[in-house]
């Protein structure tokens, strides 16, 4: 059986600053919710862990990183730490958001 979602202040707060910034980043520790949380607000969702995929996501992200942001907005990129370890650095990733013009 599925899992219920229980809503958290934090979805409230969520929306409204999706509806105002291009980007956001979720931070806290280990199984706080994070993942499930931003997967009730995301269109479309890219999970860099994904064993499957991993490697030519990180090939992608250091090739052409704009590739990893094409998806339905907002876009979820779930554990997104995982590209700095192969030369992505967060700024990389903001100015790649701003010229791709992510403004949900
Ligand atoms: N709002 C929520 N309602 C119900 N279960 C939740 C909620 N948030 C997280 N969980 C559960 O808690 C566990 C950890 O959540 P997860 O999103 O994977 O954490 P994180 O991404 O921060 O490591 C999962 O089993 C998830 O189903
Ligand atoms: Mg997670």
């Amino acid at each position: 059986m599925a899992k219920k979602y229980l809503k958290r202040i934090f979805d409230d707060e969520l929306e409204e600053v999706l509806d105002m910034i291009g980007a956001v980043l979720i931070v806290g520790p280990k199984w706080c919710g994070k993942t499930t949380t931003a997967e009730q607000h995301a269109k479309s969702v890219l999970k860099l862990q994904d064993p499957d995929n991993r490697e030519n996501y990180l090939k992608t992200a250091d090739i052409k990183p704009s590739l990893l942001l094409k998806g339905e907005k907002p876009r979820l990129i779930d554990e997104w730490q995982v590209a700095l370890y192969y030369g992505m650095q967060l700024e990389q990733v903001l100015m790649n958001l701003k010229e791709m013009d992510y403004t949900s």
